[in-house]
């Protein structure tokens, strides 16, 4: 994992809006330019408007020109793992490839590695639309 992965997330963690969930979650990405993106999750009263973590830092990278994930980090706590809800693996999905690495991190560092074909196998994508 590149090594500006962790400190990335963490940081981007510490700034996350989370007043209802409390849950605060960061993420990082390393784009095909070799710049790190981050996000953290942004909640809002109305709840259904907030955003993932994983979400902003898709954001962030397409904003500043990244074009591409070649592997990203998700940082949250408690005993179960923090792996990108389904909405996120779809996007994450836009712009990876199956074998794009996803480290799932806790406050003590990583936890555990999957690539984004295994958190969303048989996924609908750019493919399905351009075959005739
Ligand atoms: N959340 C993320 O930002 N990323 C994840 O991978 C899981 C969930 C956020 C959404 C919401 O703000 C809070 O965590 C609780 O679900």
């Amino acid at each position: 994992m590149d090594r500006r992965l962790v400190p990335a997330a963490k940081s981007a963690r510490a700034r996350a809006h989370a007043p209802y969930s409390k849950f605060k979650v960061g993420a990082a990405i390393l784009a095909d330019d070799g710049e790190i993106y981050s996000g953290c999750n942004v909640e809002n009263a109305a709840y259904p408007n907030g955003v993932c973590a994983e979400t902003s830092a898709i954001s962030a990278m397409v904003l500043g020109g990244g074009k591409r994930i070649r592997e990203i980090a998700v940082i949250g706590s408690g005993k179960e793992l923090v792996t990108p809800c389904g909405g996120c693996r779809q996007r994450i999905a836009e712009f990876a490839t199956a074998d794009t690495p996803v480290h799932i991190l806790g406050p003590k560092g990583p936890r555990a590695r999957f690539t984004i074909g295994e958190l969303l196998p048989e996924s609908f994508g750019m493919k399905n639309l351009r075959q005739k």
